[in-house]
């Protein structure tokens, strides 16, 4: 497998998997398609701007995506509206892209006989109590909460009908909380360190005792490139590293960690149905295809994201105003 479409490859996770193929597969053509919504950002593949193809266009131009992938050997499916709080703002943005998106991009696989590895979330399956051990597997029953989980949710359907009834040959990942560079400072992670970086208090939902499963993008799309290379045609895998942190605890590691007081934050209007708990139990994942995590000590993947936002403030800038515009519109 050669040539590699990777659709949202200007976002967050899909521009550190070009980043992270280029480095570590090298034989591999890289063509990128993204619509440069607001979430997408050219500033961070400008790096390998020389290494890839990049094309300006919306996954959900079936004709465009038609064209794309009969020139390509796999897609690598990122693109979606991500984020939770935009969701409940505005959920029309995300059955677009991600249901319709998804449909143009099953489509053209279906028609060119094209591997796809799809991208999804552990937000899927609803969330945990916090006082429980269980975690997410693979047999976990999808019970979504918001419009982007449930647009989500119903892409990977999508995936695997397309895989039964039309023999696609199709891989899905559902994935836990990422950080790392380059992911838009309506983040948690990110805002709150562009906020301590533009003299703005750190913002914590509600009292802060949700926890998410913290994993670095690198371990994310390390496990994403041995699935599309070694994954077995229809099945799924959970990806996650250990790493749940409530956000009380996360909120005061960024503040102590930027050498400020911890308790230098402030608690704003939580998110309607903010979900509880995300755990994965990432077994299947480890034993079958054999996958680490690199990035075991959360707090030093934190520290050297700290750095980078300290070192490229000229990447976040841009868009910080913004949004945080519109969570003050929105009482947080
Ligand atoms: P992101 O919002 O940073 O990036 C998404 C990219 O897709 C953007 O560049 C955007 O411009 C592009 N895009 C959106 N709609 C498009 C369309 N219709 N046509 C073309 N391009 C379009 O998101 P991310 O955090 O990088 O997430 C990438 C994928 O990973 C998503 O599918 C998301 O559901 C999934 N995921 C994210 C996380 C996480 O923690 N961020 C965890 C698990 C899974
Ligand atoms: O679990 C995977 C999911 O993780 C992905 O599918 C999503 O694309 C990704 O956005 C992320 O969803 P969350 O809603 O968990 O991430 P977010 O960064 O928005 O928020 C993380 C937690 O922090 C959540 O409990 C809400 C809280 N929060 C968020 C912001 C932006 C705050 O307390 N303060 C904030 O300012």
């Amino acid at each position: 497998m050669k040539n590699v479409l990777i659709t949202g490859g200007a976002g967050f996770i899909g521009a550190n998997f070009a980043h992270y193929i280029i480095k570590n597969n090298p034989d591999y053509e890289i063509t990128i398609i993204d619509n440069l919504g607001y979430a997408g950002n050219i500033g961070s593949i400008k790096s390998i701007e020389d290494k890839i193809d990049f094309v300006k266009g919306d996954i959900s131009d079936i004709e465009l995506m038609d064209s794309l992938i009969e020139k390509n050997d796999a897609v690598v499916h990122f693109a979606a509206e991500s984020h939770n709080d935009n969701s409940l703002i505005s959920p029309w943005p995300f059955v677009q892209s991600n249901i319709l998106g998804t449909y143009s991009v099953l489509e053209g696989v279906r028609k060119h006989k094209k591997r796809l590895h799809h991208i999804s979330t552990d937000e899927v399956f609803g969330d945990l109590e916090l006082n429980e051990t269980s975690k997410f597997n693979e047999n976990t029953p999808y019970n979504p909460s918001s419009p982007y989980s449930s647009t989500k949710a119903g892409s990977d359907h999508l995936v695997r009908a397309w895989v039964r009834s039309f023999g696609v040959e199709a891989t899905i990942s559902n994935c836990s909380n990422n950080y790392g560079p380059y992911q838009h400072v309506e983040k948690f992670i990110p805002r709150q360190i562009t906020n301590i970086l533009s003299g703005i208090k750190p913002k914590l939902y509600g009292t802060g005792e949700q926890v998410r499963d913290w994993i670095h993008v690198d371990d994310h799309n390390s496990a994403v490139a041995l699935i599309l290379e070694k994954g077995k045609i229809g099945e799924t895998y959970l990806i996650g590293a250990d790493g749940e942190k409530n956000n009380k605890d996360v909120i005061e590691m960024i503040l102590s960690t930027m050498g400020k007081s911890s308790n230098d934050y402030e608690h704003v209007k939580d998110r309607p149905g903010h979900d509880m708990r995300y755990a994965i139990d990432s077994s299947k994942l480890q034993k079958e295809l054999r996958w680490t995590p690199i990035y075991k000590d959360f707090e030093k993947g934190l520290e050297q994201t700290i750095d980078w936002y300290t070192k490229n403030q000229e990447w976040w800038k841009p868009q910080k105003d913004e949004t945080e515009a519109k969570y003050k519109k929105a009482g947080q």
